[in-house]
């Protein structure tokens, strides 16, 4: 990464101990930026009108832009009457997310203040964010779009309005603990405290990084203050459907970090193979089909189903150590290995207990998913031992 520093307050480099940046300010205002030569210096102004003098404040942009971004900040700065630095990273590592948490590592104050680029978080509202956390003595202050006095004023169209609906229906469900007393998980605006972020835990995958650290950092008590999300001023939104896709990767991710989750979202999966499995089962059947070689067949559709999602959701990050064909091997191996277990067990249990054959393959199914987890885990997605450790600081994200 290389970085310049604006005058008149260098930050210096973010690897450098923040204990050794001279004179931190009360409140950093992290910015991250992607293009955003026509917003920037209506953002400093805004914030110059909004914090007042007793507030001591830095501003840091961490920038990925191809655009002028850096040189706009740079011709601003001058005018501030408060530090301005521009990161300015070559490789845009975790994209919004990822820049983020380089603001944080750079910042040296008590509060840490994350908003965008483009107008759409209010700066008269920082203020209001970092005196809201002192006085309530809470670690994260989110400005939500979903409190009374809140608005989504500026999300445009009700395509995005619905997408963003549902993005946090989806995520308050998955995480009712860890989202408790935030109800704009999806908000890019809010106050954390320094002591509270634990950067090197985060793994953060594009936008939603107040996610991450809800999840992962986990600070002690959430507040909220409203906020209306005002419309964009210039340029347009970087948030793309590539975005959604990467959005529900992190998700999934986020939420199959930990064994006991990892075998309930396997479950899940293998559940969801139900589906296709017996689907065929019963055309092959209707076909006249006996229902020994009609198991066998409508198997593959239940194994393909599950290696495919399995792939794609929850091993996603695990997969590097083996190639693509080693896996599939495997897995069709311990697939199959599953059948012939399943198979007699089956037999036994529609000729010795005279079971129906969709409930006995039902309960073989279920019977043979814990052995089916526990292999897959260890035959086809653990990574090799003496690797292990560079593995989980990678992956779990
Ligand atoms: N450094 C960096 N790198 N900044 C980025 C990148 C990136 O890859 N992608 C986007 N940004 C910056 C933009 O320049 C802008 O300042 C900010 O991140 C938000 O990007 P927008 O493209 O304006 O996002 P949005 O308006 O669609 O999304 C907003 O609403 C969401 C809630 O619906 C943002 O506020 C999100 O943070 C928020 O979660
Ligand atoms: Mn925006």
């Amino acid at each position: 990464m290389s970085h310049e520093s604006t005058v008149p307050g260098e930050l210096g480099n973010p690897a450098v101990d923040a204990a050794e940046v001279p004179e931190p300010g009360a409140v950093t205002i992290v910015v991250p930026t992607f293009n955003e030569s026509g917003n920037v210096r209506r953002l400093l102004r805004l914030i110059t009108d909004a914090v007042p003098a007793r507030l001591p404040c830095e501003v840091v942009f961490v920038d990925d832009s191809t655009d002028d971004t850096p040189d706009v900040i740079r011709a601003a700065a001058p005018d501030c009457p408060f530090p301005v630095t521009v990161l300015h990273r070559d490789e845009p590592a975790g994209g919004l997310g990822g820049a983020v948490v380089e603001g944080m590592k750079a910042a040296g104050s008590d509060w840490i203040v994350v908003m965008d680029g483009d107008c759409q978080h209010p700066p008269s509202l920082v203020p209001e964010l970092v005196a809201t956390g002192e006085r309530t003595g809470a670690g994260l202050v989110v400005a939500s779009r979903y409190v009374k006095g809140g608005s989504r004023a500026g999300l445009a169209g009700s395509y995005r309005i619905a997408v963003s609906r549902a993005a946090t229906w989806l995520t308050k469900a998955l995480f009712p603990r860890r989202l408790h007393g935030i109800s704009d998980p999806m908000s890019g605006f809010f106050a954390i405290r320094r002591s509270e972020v634990t950067a090197e835990v985060l793994a953060p995958l594009g936008y939603k990084i107040l996610l991450e650290l809800a999840v992962r950092s986990r600070p002690q008590t959430v507040t909220e203050v409203p906020f209306v999300f005002e419309e964009r001023f210039a340029g347009e939104s970087k948030s793309t459907a590539q975005e959604g896709m990467r959005f529900l990767r992190h998700l999934a991710g986020l939420r199959t970090a930990s064994p006991l989750a990892r075998m309930v979202a396997f479950g899940l999966i293998g559940l969801s193979g139900f589906l296709p499995n017996l689907a065929a089962l019963w055309a092959f059947t209707e076909a006249g089909l006996h229902y020994l070689p009609a198991e066998i067949a409508a198997n593959q559709f239940g194994v393909a189903w599950n290696f495919l999602l399995l792939e794609r959701l929850l091993f996603r990050d695990r997969r590097r150590h083996r190639h693509w064909a080693d896996r599939t091997v495997r897995f069709a191996l311990i697939a199959n290995a599953d059948l012939v277990l399943r198979i007699p067990l089956i037999a036994l249990l529609v000729g010795q207990f005279g079971l129906a054959v969709l409930p006995a393959t039902a309960l073989a199914l279920v019977i043979t998913f814990v052995l089916r987890f526990a292999g897959t885990e260890a035959l086809v997605y653990l990574p090799r031992r003496r690797r292990t450790a560079a593995r989980t600081a990678r992956s779990d994200a």
